[in-house]
């Protein structure tokens, strides 16, 4: 399997992919699923069926009704539909199109418009004729919208139905705007939009208040219409729903969970998207590994036994026999004889994980103890399911670069270990990788505007700074929601966003000349969608590399923030390594995987494990509350999750201590988790 270019192997799921297969008493997945690595993989193979489909029926000198989705998911179909058309002399001249929903209200040209959207991502690039592309409606008075949607319904008929539709879903299960509750026989229609969607659009809206209340969408019914379905999901932040959709029984909670009733309808996952399928997340329920093609690894094996002693509420060392046997794990126990064996094992891993000393101790040789990573090991007797990695020279102090794609990643995902690499006496640096912009409030960067003008008159320095203010202001009084900002804005909100990096940094035990600010110009596009990893990132990452030459790198690792920015970051410091991979330095340098913004490792994941104290915790939160424009973001997750960065990171914190509780670990106040990537 190819491996997108682009995007880093997420380090959570290594091996063979698991294939769908029927479980004892029938089929788990109840629609087809096919997994890819990477999206980039999956957005290609479908761009190349609808090709296939196009030509074909060109051939049969007939037209191709496409039915298509906007949202991020799509567009890398649609970036290679525009390669095919520029470089494959593919024509997209025969096709007709009908786009699934629109907001409304909502005029064409506005930045968050569908009509716009399909503009700038297909169609303007391609040879569709205008008058063969349909998209509701959204500038309809109300009492006229009933009758467009009728109207639709009726076009897609006259155009012979059709022949493929493209699907997103969104985190309520919805395809189209079809939220929970939508009937399997609904048609076009006006709907309002669920919390959970208008939260998830809030950021492309710049505030939920400004996300429309509702939408005109295609109905469940209209879908299944078509004559072939395919529904794309990537990223870990749909693994939940798409299980609940290919694995639950048709309800219309899920209105995805429809396409079950779909002779042709197909799920296109990557692996992140596909976690939670049954046959990845606990594999040895679905049937005999063998038959899944997969092999008892190491750290299945871990997973396994941690997910069986906290569904029995029982510490790792007392899980017995039985309780192997009557839970699915039959299997395991069959191939390494007893329970005692094994709990001890996973016993032992789990420990050696836990260290106060994340950069090592002084004047003594480092263990890491760790599972060896995939690899079959069913042959090899129980003492190999653990291997200790001894490093013979482990220097001490470390030169430690903490990467930090937001300016407040840092302190709200390892705050407490990063406080701990800089009390122990460690060359700590921090790496801001994006300036973080965009995640201002308006009003934030007027008041320090106003302070900024304050402090120049009252020091007479006030003219230039004047006009720049006035600039500011102006702008801001006839700003439309979600308009990109004037340069001097996104300056002025970089620039709060720096002082509150760098007066946490400084809290965190930093020394100011290690303080650096990379500002990846990925980033710098003033909206919410940014561009794709270019080298100047990557060129950027390694001066910086190059200069510190660093023993040891933390990185997000999340894969799962909602726009993206972490998995680029961690494209551009897993880039430069490559690059620098023949230096020194680089072959043994360690690249530890933080999480925490969004969401956190889970325990059989972690190869690193750094408890917090007390007052540890207490520190963190107070370096966490320097990003005092940030304080307010926290309602940006909606509903869904009112509670502030810093509530969140400390959750999570002591959810993961209160799991090695749990297990039968010590007892600590907080852990922070780390994988250590693995290069595969
Ligand atoms: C878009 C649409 C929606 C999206 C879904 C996922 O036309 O109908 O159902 O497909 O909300 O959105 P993304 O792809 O942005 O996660």
């Amino acid at each position: 399997m190819t491996k997108d270019a682009t995007l880093p192997v997420p380090p959570i799921y290594r091996g063979p992919l698991p294939q769908a297969v029927p479980a004892a008493g029938g089929t788990i997945e109840r629609v087809p699923v096919t997994v890819y690595e990477q999206p980039g993989e999956a957005s290609r193979a479908v761009a190349r069926e609808i090709a296939e489909l196009i030509t074909e029926r060109k051939r049969a000198g007939r037209k191709t009704v496409l039915g298509l989705a906007t949202g991020s998911t799509p567009v890398g179909v649609y970036d290679e539909l525009i390669r095919l058309h520029r470089h494959e002399g593919l024509s997209l001249a025969s096709v007709v199109s009908f786009n699934l929903d629109e907001y409304w209200p909502m005029a064409p040209d506005a930045l968050q418009s569908y009509h716009r959207f399909m503009r700038e991502h297909l169609f303007d690039h391609v040879d569709v004729p205008a008058d063969q592309i349909h998209i509701p409606d959204g500038t309809l008075e109300r009492s006229a919208v009933a009758a467009a949607c009728q109207h639709y319904e009726e076009a897609i008929r006259e155009a012979g139905g059709i022949d493929l539709q493209i699907l997103g879903i969104g985190r309520t299960g919805h395809i189209g705007f079809n939220e929970p509750g939508s009937a399997i026989d609904s048609r076009t229609r006006l709907i309002t939009l669920d919390s959970v969607t208008r939260s998830d659009a809030a950021s492309d809206f710049f505030g939920e208040w400004n996300v429309p209340r509702q939408a005109i969408t295609m109905g469940v019914g209209s879908i299944l219409d078509a004559r072939r379905i395919v529904l794309l999901a990537f990223g870990e932040h749909k693994a939940s729903i798409v299980r609940r959709a290919v694995e639950e029984p048709f309800n219309n909670h899920v209105s995805a969970s429809a396409l079950q009733q779909h002779p042709d309808a197909r799920f296109v996952l990557d692996r992140a998207a596909a976690g939670r399928l049954t046959r990845f997340e606990a594999p040895w329920l679905v049937g005999p590994l063998d038959l899944l093609g997969i092999h008892w690894t190491d750290e299945l094996v871990r997973k396994a036994v941690i997910s069986l002693a906290l569904r029995l509420g029982k510490p790792l060392l007392k899980l017995t026999d039985g309780d192997y046997n009557e839970h699915g794990l039959q299997d395991l126990l069959s191939k390494r004889g007893r329970a005692y064996d094994i709990n001890i094992n996973v016993f032992r891993v789990m420990q050696g994980t836990i260290t106060g000393w994340p950069g090592g101790k002084p004047g003594r040789a480092r263990r890491i103890r760790r599972p060896v990573g995939s690899g079959p090991f069913d042959s090899q007797p129980v003492q190999d399911v653990v291997r200790e990695i001894v490093a013979e020279e482990d220097p001490f102090p470390k030169r430690v670069v903490v990467f930090s794609p937001h300016p407040d990643d840092d302190v709200i995902s390892m705050g407490g270990t990063f406080i701990r690499l800089c009390e122990q006496g460690h060359e700590v640096h921090v790496a801001y990788q994006t300036s973080g912009n965009i995640a201002v409030w308006d009003e934030s960067a007027d008041r320090h505007v106003d302070f900024v003008e304050e402090f120049c008159r009252a020091f007479s320095e006030g003219k230039a700074v004047g006009t720049v203010a006035e600039r500011i202001r102006a702008f801001l009084r006839n700003k439309e929601p979600g308009a990109v900002d004037i340069p001097e804005l996104q300056t002025v909100k970089g620039l709060i966003r720096r002082s509150e990096a760098r007066a946490a940094a400084l809290l965190s035990g930093v020394k100011a000349e290690r303080i650096h600010f990379l500002d990846l110009p990925f980033y710098e596009t003033g909206r919410v969608r940014k561009k794709p990893i270019g080298p100047d990132d990557i060129a950027v990452t390694m001066r910086l590399l190059e200069a510190v030459k660093p023993h040891q790198i933390y990185a997000a690792g999340d894969l799962s923030d909602p726009h993206g920015t972490h998995r680029v970051c961690l494209a551009a410091v897993l880039g430069a390594m490559k690059e620098l991979a023949d230096r020194d330095w680089a072959r043994s340098c360690e690249i530890w995987l933080y999480r925490g913004a969004w969401q956190e490792w889970e325990p059989h994941e972690i190869d690193m494990a750094v408890p917090l104290s007390p007052d540890e915790v207490v520190r963190k939160r107070m370096a966490i509350f320097k990003h005092e424009s940030q304080k307010d973001r926290a309602l940006f997750p909606g509903p869904t999750d009112p509670r502030e960065f810093w509530q969140r990171a400390e959750d999570r914190n002591r959810d993961t201590a209160r799991l090695y509780d749990k297990l039968g670990l010590p007892e600590y106040e907080a852990i922070e988790g780390f994988v250590l990537h693995r290069v595969s």
